[in-house]
Parts: C-alpha cells; structure tokens; sequence
C-alpha cells in the first residue's frame, strides 16, 4: 500500500465518544485512526459543544482570538486534546458553540464555525494539505477559500454523509457570517439568487467529493435521491467516489463488549446469544419463549421506514409466525408516537423505549435474531453491519449502503420497494426460515459474522483519493 505523508485537517460537528448524535461521530471517530495506522497525520476540528467536559480530556488551550466576521467580532478559545490517540482541536465561543450540536441555531452555529475554523488556522501548529469537511454543516470551511487569494491553498474534499441536511440561508445572513454571496456560483443559489444552498456550495469548491458508499454515489445522481442536488452532482460526477463506512471493530464486539450481559464468539454464538436475548427480555418484560427477537435501532426520522409498520399486517403476521419487536430510538414525535403505538397496541409483542442509548443500543444488537434497517435511503448506515458483527441478521432495503453490505440469502434479507406489503413480505420470509430452516438461518448468522466490516478495505480507497490531489 502506498505510503503517503499528507497532513489532513477533518472538520466536523460530531465525533464519538465526545459528542454523538447518529453514524457521522461514529466515522470521524474511527476513521482517523484507521488512517494513521497507514502513516496518514489526520487531527479533527470540532465545536467545544457543551455537553463535551473539556476537563476529562485534559484538554490544553492553545491560543485566544477574535474572529471578525461581517460586522461582528467573537472571541474565541482553541483547545488541543488526545482523544483515543488522535489530535483533536475544540473551538470554544459562548455565544455560538456552548450549545447542543444541533438545534434552533444550527446554521448561525457552523457558518460561524466555519469562519472560526479558518481564523484558526495560524493558531493549529499544523499546516494541512487537505481539509476535509464532513456534511454540510462544516462545508462553509471549503467557502471560506473562496474568499483567499493565499496560494498555495490547501486541497479541499466534502464528504456526504447525508445529502438531505443542505442548509439554506439567506444572501443577507450568509453575508453577516462574512461570507461573499456573489462568489457563490448560481447553481448553489435558488432561482432569484437571493439564498445560497451550504452543501451545494461545498460541492462546488471542492477538489473531490465523496459519500458513504458506492450505491449512494450512484443514487444521488438520480431524481429519486438527488433531493434536488441531482444535476449539480452530475456536472461534478468525475469528482465524486463513494467509499463504504467500516466500523471500529474494536468497540463493536461482541467477545469483549463491556455493556453486554454475556460475551461470545463465533465458537460459543448459540449459548451466548441466548443469554442475552433471555436478559433483553427480562429488561423489557417480554415472554421468554421459543420465538424470534427483532429489533430496530434508529434516529426516528422519515428516513427510516418507521412508517412502513401496518398494524394490522403485523398482527396478522404474528399470529402465523409468533415474533417479538424491539424499537429504541428518538426523533420525531411523529415517528416516536407511531412507534410507541404499535407497543401500545401489541402489548405482548412489542416495546418501543424512545431514548438514545449506547448501551442498550449494543445489548440490542447481541441478544436479537434479525435487525431491522427498512430505510427510504441510507447513504450508509452502520448499524446492519454491527447487528452482522454480533450475530443478528439484517432485513433492510435495497438502497444505499444497505445494498452494498446486504445479500439477500447469504446474510440477511433484502426488500426493493419502500411499501409496507415488501417490508412484510420480507418479514415472512425471515420469520419462515427461523422457524422451518434453523440451519439456514445459522448459517445466515454466520456468514454476517464472518465478514470482515473494519475500515481495511475503505482505507486504501482513501488514500488514493488523498494521493489524487
Ligand atoms: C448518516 C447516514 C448514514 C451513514 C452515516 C455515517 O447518518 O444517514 O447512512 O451511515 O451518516 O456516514
């Protein structure tokens, strides 16, 4: 593998363990590490969220600015720390980043973010020739270049890890935060020009841009998926590569995972599994009988199919093939009160615990049969390939990264059309093999766990990409 020597800068609004809120923290957390283990110097630039305990993570302050933007002036703290061995740099203002990572201010938050990055940068003892911005949050990085005359400047790269969330702002707030709307170029503006789209701009400067996977690459070239973007992302195809995500396999693991009741292996998968299947359901007071455990793990937004589950299809379903469901997830109310109402409603069936939550998320993972991703689009998702890492076969929806690590028959079952009668049909399926093919479904099981999801495979990908500019 080619060895490169490149210093590259991530920008981001999440990285677990520090501040997580869905599967971006889970790659900036993991793969910077995964990178540095090929000599690529990858450090992480981030908001100082107020949820973050600088103190625990030792963090040092490195220098003390005042950021003009507009007509405004902000100051602002830079914090260096190691955080699992990588350099992590922290932004601290009170007025902007003491917050939560996302909410009502989220596009003052990282427009100021942005300019607060690149003020920066003479502050960073570290000269990057790569600032790589993830979504669209910390694409107004890449804008700020827009604006400098200084060359050489560094190359630019935006990943894409959810083309829904683009940020719209007005010409006149995008001017405030000291950006330049007229060097937007149209395309990145609505008909009249008077509101700039952040991801479509990021898009347009810069260098390369990728996305979570293969399929999703190919998907957000459509109508279908293109949330408008479709075009834009055409003219730029040349420059545009999906990577798959891999997962930190040293946390997600199931022999060693400290929040699981049992540990396990594949040598031992049977018996361990069942003992945490029997402690899941003595958690949630459900039945302990000999019928399969499903559950469903996600962000309940209208990307994630909660809306696919009929009520009276499932009823009728479990009545031919008894099953038990397990939801966990915030969101939307909309998607929380559906969720709770089928628990309400299929009492002995089903729970819906509407919480975030690591450590059940992890328990839910180990102790079920089959993990459901019905997702409308997925540029990547993770949480198929961790339920495969421990044991629990994913039925999700030919769409994006589920595509790309599902196969239908070989290690999880797959649906094409986003209709609850295709989800169900593919329920039946799985339901059926369980109970009149347990040998099938062992092996099934197996072959998800047998699978190599770490970031080996993706990270050479990255380091042509990185090589290319
Ligand atoms: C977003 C996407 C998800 C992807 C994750 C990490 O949360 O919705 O599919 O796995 O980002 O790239």
């Amino acid at each position: 593998m080619l060895k490169i020597k490149k210093k590259i800068l991530f920008c981001a609004a999440e990285a677990a363990p520090l501040a997580k809120i869905g599967g971006l923290a889970d790659v900036v957390d993991s793969l910077p590490p995964a990178l540095k283990k090929q000599g690529v110097e990858v450090r992480v630039i981030m908001p100082a969220h107020g949820s973050i305990s600088l103190r625990f993570w030792r963090a040092k302050k490195l220098a003390s600015f005042s950021v003009n933007f507009g007509k405004k002036k902000e100051r602002v703290v830079l914090l260096s720390a190691k955080v699992e061995g990588v350099h992590y740099y922290f932004l601290q203002s009170k007025n902007y980043f003491s917050g939560a990572v996302y909410g009502e201010n989220t596009l003052d938050k990282y427009l100021f973010f942005s300019q607060a990055v690149a003020a920066s940068m003479p502050f960073l003892a570290f000269t990057p020739d790569i600032i790589h911005a993830h979504d669209f949050h910390t694409a107004g990085v890449l804008l700020t270049y827009l604006q400098k005359s200084d060359y050489p400047r560094p190359k630019l790269v935006l990943t894409i890890h959810n083309l829904q969330h683009q940020g719209w702002v007005s010409a006149s707030k995008f001017k405030s935060f000291g950006f330049n709307p007229d060097i937007v170029p149209a395309a990145a503006k609505n008909k009249a020009g008077n509101w700039v789209n952040i991801l479509a701009a990021g898009i347009m400067a810069a260098d390369k841009i990728t996305t979570v996977s293969p399929s999703y690459a190919q998907e957000i070239m459509t109508k279908k998926y293109g949330q408008e973007l479709e075009k834009l992302l055409i003219s730029r195809q040349n420059d545009l590569v999906g990577i798959l995500n891999g997962l930190d396999v040293v946390s997600y693991n199931p022999a060693t995972d400290k929040a699981l009741a049992f540990n396990y292996n594949r040598i031992n998968l049977v018996a361990g599994k069942a003992i945490n299947k029997q402690a899941l359901r003595s958690y949630f007071g459900l039945s302990d009988s000999p019928i399969p455990l499903l559950a469903l793990v996600a962000r309940l937004s209208d990307q994630k199919g909660i809306d696919l589950f009929n009520l009276n299809k499932l009823k009728t379903l479990i009545k031919k093939y008894p099953f038990q469901l397990i939801i966990l997830g915030t969101g939307e109310k909309k998607f929380e009160s559906l969720a709770s109402s089928l628990a309400v409603n299929l009492p002995e069936a089903v729970r819906a615990e509407i919480a975030f939550d690591d450590v059940l998320a992890r328990n839910l993972y180990a102790g079920s049969d089959y993990f459901l991703v019905p997702s409308r689009f997925e540029p990547c998702g993770l949480t198929q390939m961790i339920a495969m890492r421990y044991g629990s076969v994913p039925i999700v929806r030919a769409t994006g990264g589920l595509k790309d690590t599902v196969i239908d028959g070989y290690n999880g079952f797959v649906f094409k059309n986003y209709t609850d009668s295709s989800l169900l049909s593919s329920l039946q399926r799985a339901l059926r093999l369980y109970y009149q093919e347990p040998d099938k479904y062992q092996a099934l099981r197996r072959a998800g766990m047998s699978a190599d999801w770490s970031w080996q495979a993706s990270v050479p990908r990255y380091l042509d990409l990185y090589n290319s500019l």
